[in-house]
């Protein structure tokens, strides 16, 4: 099958819905990230982008709505404190994890009785939503375990050939994932950081949120289980604050191991500019490097043989960087 990357516009839009409704599987550009759609209420086409992906049956989609009005009619009880979210941040990059009505199919929530509802901001992607007619199953479009797509030559290095269409051209502007919040249990608990912060969802509510998914040896949202966001070659990663010990590991890596250092603000490459070694600034500031991360991981693959990091520090949009660099790290923490 032949894979055609087109702009978002009225005719690709179209055409893109029409493959929707046929029952197939469509990358289409979002705020956060590129996901891979089909039509929730259809299994049949839900498990299409399971097998494209090559993702574990385990892991629960997020269905893609066109506007908030339509919550209700895939999930079948919206708390009150929702309802207050739901004004303040969508559509935007939160996703709410809802008590699911029956006609979203187990293959969606892999068999939870609940599911996790998203109205993007990227406007010409609502478009396509409301063009298909139906709400839209979709991860993130990269193969399982690999870096999220924030760009369509990174869906299409994961996805030529096994799908016909990918929309939308510009870059993802967020760059992270939506932030998956629990909203069957008060207080609300945060699955996923992401693109709204902690602090934002805390400010909204006038409430503190526990910061339990890292502590829990099973974690509620069943993806961060899996290996993730992960480039093809070793990647270390220090926490903010730990630059003592990612030097020392550069020094064990040595002047021939292909080593770059990736650094979250222009203010941190100073740590290391007396290094010889290629230091990567992935952007000025914490928002630009989180549209820039997953890219700067699928580029430095290409030419260097291993990468370190150093994290954020642990708030804002920082803790959701942190969050991806950790699993990303597959275990190599400095
Ligand atoms: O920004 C995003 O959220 C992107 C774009 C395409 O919308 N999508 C995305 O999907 O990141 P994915 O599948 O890569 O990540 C979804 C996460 C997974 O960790 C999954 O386990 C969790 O959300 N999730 C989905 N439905 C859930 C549910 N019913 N209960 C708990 N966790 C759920
Ligand atoms: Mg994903």
């Amino acid at each position: 099958m032949e894979t055609r990357v087109k702009p978002y516009n009225k005719e690709s839009i179209a055409e893109g819905a029409e493959i929707i409704r046929r029952g197939g599987v469509v990358a289409f550009r979002t705020e956060t990230v590129y996901g891979l759609g089909a039509n929730a209420y259809d299994a049949a086409a839900v498990r299409q982008i399971f097998r494209a992906k090559g993702r574990p049956s385990d892991n629960p989609l997020i269905v893609h709505l066109p506007s908030v009005g339509g919550i209700e009619t895939v999930a079948r009880e919206v708390p009150d404190y929702a309802g207050i979210l739901i004004d303040r941040f969508m559509p935007g990059p939160l996703s709410l994890v809802l008590k699911k009505r029956p006609l979203i199919p187990d293959a969606v929530t892999a068999g939870l009785d609940t599911v996790a509802v998203r109205v993007p901001a990227d406007a010409a992607a609502r478009e396509f939503i409301a063009a298909a007619g139906v709400p839209v199953a979709a991860p993130s479009a990269n193969l399982s375990g690999r870096p999220s797509p924030t760009a369509a030559a990174h869906v299409l290095a994961d996805m030529n050939g096994k799908i016909p269409l990918i929309l939308g051209e510009e870059l993802a502007v967020v760059g992270l994932e939506s932030t998956v919040l629990d909203c069957t249990v008060y207080p609300p608990q945060i699955l996923r950081e992401g693109g709204i912060t902690r602090e934002q969802i805390e400010a909204a509510l006038g409430i503190t949120l526990s910061g339990a998914e890292k502590n829990s040896d099973k974690p509620r949202a069943p993806g961060m289980k899996y290996k993730h966001y992960a480039p093809n070659i070793p990647l270390y990663y220090a926490a903010n604050g730990r630059e003592t010990a990612l030097i020392d590991k550069l020094e064990e890596i040595g002047a021939d191991g292909g080593a770059a250092v990736i650094v979250l603000t222009r203010a941190a490459a100073e740590l290391f500019c007396e290094l010889d070694c290629d230091v990567l600034i992935a952007g000025e500031g914490l928002k630009e490097s989180a549209r820039n991360l997953y890219s700067v991981l699928r580029s430095a693959e290409k030419i260097f043989e291993n990468l370190l990091v150093l994290g954020a520090p642990d708030d804002g949009i920082g803790r959701a960087i942190n969050n991806r660099l950790e699993k990303a790290c597959g275990g190599n923490l400095l």
